[in-house]
């Protein structure tokens, strides 16, 4: 009735609306003429409710990483963060003290990176950091024309803003800069720059923009102490600590000031000839990270005067963050700490344990158990291997067990053998319990509900079985693995929960089967020291609030590489940082991962197709050519089935199996009891497809469509996948799902008419409101639509109008196979027909006859009356016009139906 068109002509009475995330002015309605206060109303409701669409969609909290949505959004003046209603600069009261309690402002705990270049090294490192410790943050670079929004009402979504380059910081356009800075006083969030030499920087003194602040470059640096003062803003780091002769790299910047707002963090000498550079005598200390304490512009920096590279400025930078976030990003001090010995028994002759190896063991352990208390090893045994070295490491072994109650236990295999080469359940029940037996005879406790599995084999991609068999025989709660959802990169490991049992993320230390002596380690002592101080292994117990480390007996015995590592890196850890090492048993270990990343605790499955080492531990009979490449994913009464029947006409595309348990439809991503059924169960419905096949495999569950969790769990196994949602008028399906509960003799929709139904409220029965639910909820199709892209992209969607393919399918087909893109490109005309008696398509067999949908396809019932019409319109009318402008901006086709909903409204 008032929509007409959304053509971009604009005549007097057009009204034009902002839609910025877009970056598009659009004529979205025309009014053909204002003849009514009703049509005002209507065009004032309708204003409000794409604000209110707008403003949602754009102000969405920042997610990790740099998909954001925000990024599109141009920063017009009209949008100034804080603006003439900004709050006169405020000077931070203390350490820490959170904005939030005052004046009713919130700050969202993330971090903003301002990059100069997004694919620099720095950058990378810079956004690793981040989520190496779980950071949100967003990061948009410098030339971006579209920069993120700050605030959104009185919630400022960043509570730190990062530049990678002090010089980018300064030499900011002005508007921008000043933006941010009444962004920093209004919040009280700090700025940390970094002084990363450029190669046109000549070395020379510069001031720092316009602070009273110089800088001079590229120096060589000596004897660095950490501020003894500074505890109040160090917070790993501890302060205090000196480190004397020269630090590494020759390009460090060091900074001078006069001002009283500037604190020196760390400060160095500079090397001889650097300091007749600078005309200062060699003892002078030069502040190589500098704290502006506020005083001078009411906001707090922290210039640090190099990059990572250094290890110290790896802890620095996590605390400068932390702190001048108000300690919103910053995390435990608490560092739990545990060492899997792997294999036990397994090895070589010549590399295994001997007695005075266990008795090295024995000691270390107790020196460890001193700096972390409660610090054992954790030792896994597969008994096959019990005493098959040579004489004196068959004596290391019965030391071992005679000190058995010294360490704890957890088991393999009893023969070491890979849990995915079980075809079933009863043999893996067998083999672990040889191995419960021998704990038993042997009188090793295994207390721990803890297993690990060879080769991570079984644990992820999970086998369901071994989950099964370790409850049986063991009743482990908890195991571990590097492999989820991938070995690299380590700082994206996470942990998953799967058939109750906790699977913890593992950590590597750079110790393996095969660094058994320090002569043959890879890169020599030299690489192993470099991770132990400072490096690797020092960052990733930084890193990681819980550090499950997997080394291997090999690691024990001949050089015993483990026991110097763990020495040195813990002691490393105590000298240089504030960190509290713990210890706690795997399952008070799992309880407390969980609780800290409970967004961890459902699985998905990723495509172990693309993983060489996944593939490595699948069971044969997977195949990779079994995963669907594209998918029809519903609503339900939308049409899909008809879909599903006649793209199965097509000889080059082959639809899933039915299944017998789910009403035909695999529903695999929506329904969590199928999902966990694991991978293999979902590959079963697939035909196989030959390597060099172009043949396309799809499936069809309309209950994806609307489904919390399949759009996230789809997007992991088939990123690339591409989906078909079928949108037919949300009216039109709602009465639809009601006539088909109707005709499954669901009692709610017997007793009451569609108009009690959507009438009720929620004090009606449960069964009631569930169908009141199912009715309207799946038609609120912009709420689900945004899911979906949230994962994929728009060009991997394709929204098909439900009328289309009900009044002419031919042409719907014709638009399908060019989305696909298939190859062999048919003609449906003389595959699909109209049945008159049917009233829909259906398919051509020979001598004109037709084979159509079932019964419960193309029901024939009454209309819906005018009441409910005339409900549903308004009940949906908010969500179409979302829709609708929606759609325009992803580069969709507007549905016919849509136009015209919003026309009757
Ligand atoms: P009704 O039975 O209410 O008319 P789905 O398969 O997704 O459950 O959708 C069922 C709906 O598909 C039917 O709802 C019908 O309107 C629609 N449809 C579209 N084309 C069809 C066809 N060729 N044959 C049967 N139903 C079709």
């Amino acid at each position: 009735m008032f929509v007409e068109s959304y053509d971009g002509s604009c005549p007097s009475q057009v009204c034009v609306l902002w839609l910025p995330s877009a970056g598009i002015m659009m004529n979205l309605i025309r009014y053909s003429s204002m003849t009514s206060i009703k049509k005002i109303m209507f065009g004032l409701v309708l204003l409000s409710l794409l604000s209110i669409w707008f403003l949602s969609y754009n102000m969405m909290t920042p997610l990790r990483g740099d998909h954001d949505r925000d990024l599109h959004l141009k920063l017009p003046p009209s949008q100034a963060l804080g603006g003439s209603e900004g709050h006169p600069a405020r000077r931070r009261q203390g350490k820490h003290s959170p904005a939030a309690d005052q004046d009713d402002l919130h700050l969202i705990p993330a971090a903003l990176i301002i990059t100069e270049r997004s694919d620099s090294v720095f950058a990378y490192n810079l956004t690793s950091a981040l989520e190496a410790n779980h950071i949100d943050f967003t990061s948009v670079q410098i030339k971006e024309r579209h920069w993120p929004r700050l605030e959104h009402k009185r919630t400022g979504k960043f509570s730190i803003i990062i530049f990678q380059s002090i010089h980018s910081y300064v030499s900011l356009d002005p508007y921008l800069l000043n933006t941010i800075h009444e962004y920093c006083r209004k919040y009280n969030v700090g700025i940390l720059a970094f002084a990363v030499v450029r190669e046109d920087d000549n070395g020379y003194t510069r001031q720092v923009g316009e602070f009273p602040v110089y800088m001079d470059q590229r120096l060589s640096l000596k004897d660095l102490t950490i501020n003894p003062s500074a505890s109040d803003v160090l917070h790993i780091t501890k302060a205090g600590q000196f480190i004397n002769g020269t630090i590494p790299y020759n390009d460090w910047t060091v900074f001078r000031t006069d001002h009283e707002s500037y604190k020196p963090l760390v400060q160095a000498k500079t090397l001889s000839q650097d300091s007749l550079q600078l005309r200062s005598p060699s003892e002078v200390l030069h502040t190589t990270v500098l704290m502006d304490q506020g005083h001078f512009d009411g906001i707090q920096r922290i210039f640090i005067g190099n990059n990572f590279r250094f290890w110290l400025h790896y802890i620095l930078f996590l605390d400068s963050v932390s702190f001048l976030s108000q300690g919103l990003l910053q995390k435990s001090l608490d560092r739990y700490i545990q060492v899997d010995i792997d294999d036990i028994f397994v090895g070589m002759k010549g590399v295994r344990m001997t007695v005075q190896d266990v008795e090295a063991l024995l000691l270390e352990q107790q020196v460890l158990a001193d700096k972390i208390p409660g610090f054992t090893f954790k030792l896994g045994f597969s008994g096959k291997f019990f005493k098959r070295g040579n004489e004196e490491e068959k004596a290391g072994d019965e030391a071992l067990v005679m000190h058995a109650d010294k360490f704890a236990w957890f088991p393999h295999m009893w023969n070491h053998a890979q849990p995915h080469m079980f075809s079933n359940q009863s043999q893996l029940v067998a083999d672990m319990r040889k191995n419960f037996r021998f704990a038993k005879s042997h009188k090793i406790p295994v207390e721990d509900s803890y297993a690990v599995a060879p080769h991570h084999s079984g644990v992820y991609p999970a086998y369901p079985m071994l989950y099964n068999a370790w409850k049986q025989v063991w009743g482990i709660k908890v195991t571990s693995t590097e492999e989820y959802p991938a070995l690299r990169p380590a700082r994206k490991r996470q942990g998953f929960i799967y058939k109750d049992i906790m699977v913890l993320p593992r950590q590597t230390c750079g110790l393996f089967t095969h660094t058994i002596i320090m002569k043959q380690y890879p890169g020599g002592r030299e690489r192993l020291d470099s991770s132990i101080y400072g490096g690797e292994l020092f960052q990733t117990i930084v890193n990681n609030p819980i550090n499950v480390y997997m080394t291997h007996m090999t690691n024990y015995g001949s050089d015993r590489l483990a026991l110097y590592t763990f020495d040195n890196v813990v002691n490393f850890v105590q000298k240089w940082t504030n960190l509290k090492l713990k210890a706690e048993s795997p399952l008070d270990l799992a309880i407390k991962y969980f609780d800290m990343f409970p967004e961890e605790q459902d699985p998905v499955w990723t495509n172990p197709c693309y993983d060489k080492r996944h593939l490595e531990i699948l069971p044969e009979k997977h195949n990779c050519n079994r995963l669907p490449s594209f998918l029809v994913i519903g609503p339900q009464k939308t049409g899909t089935t008809a879909l599903y029947t006649f793209l199965s006409l097509h000889p080059n595309i082959m639809s899933n199996l039915p299944s017998q348990e789910t009403f035909e439809e695999v529903q695999f991503f929506s329904n969590s009891k199928n999902y966990y059924k694991g991978l293999e169960w979902y590959l079963n419905f697939f035909p196989q497809v030959d390597n060099t096949s172009t043949d396309l495999l799809f499936e069809k569950s309309a209950t994806y469509f609307d489904n919390v969790y399949a759009p996230r769990r789809m997007h992991w196994l088939l990123p690339k996948a591409k989906l078909i949602a079928i949108l037919i008028d949300p009216a039109k399906r709602a009465h639809s799902w009601y006539q088909h509960e109707r005709a499954h003799g669901n009692p709610a929709s017997l007793n009451h008419t569609f108009y009690e139904i959507l009438t009720s409220g929620p004090e009606a029965p449960r069964p009631v409101t569930l169908l009141r639910s199912r009715c309207l909820d799946p038609g609120k199709y912009i709420q689900h639509l945004q899911r979906w892209l949230q994962y994929y992209p728009p060009n991997q969607l394709m929204v098909l109008d439900g009328d289309l393919l009900r009044a002419d399918p031919v042409v719907a087909m014709v638009k399908i196979q060019t989305f696909l893109p298939i190859n062999a490109f048919i003609d449906f005309t003389d595959k699909i027909v109209y049945d008159d008696k049917k009233g829909f398509y259906c398919l051509a067999l020979r001598k004109g006859r037709t084979r159509c949908l079932g019964k419960s396809k193309g029901r024939s019932y009454p209309p819906m009356d005018a009441q409910m019409e005339i409900y549903l319109r308004h009940f949906y009318q908010g969500f179409n016009v979302q829709l609708l402008a929606y759609l325009s901006s992803i580069d969709q086709p507007i549905p016919a139906w849509l136009n015209e909903a919003l026309t009757e409204s």
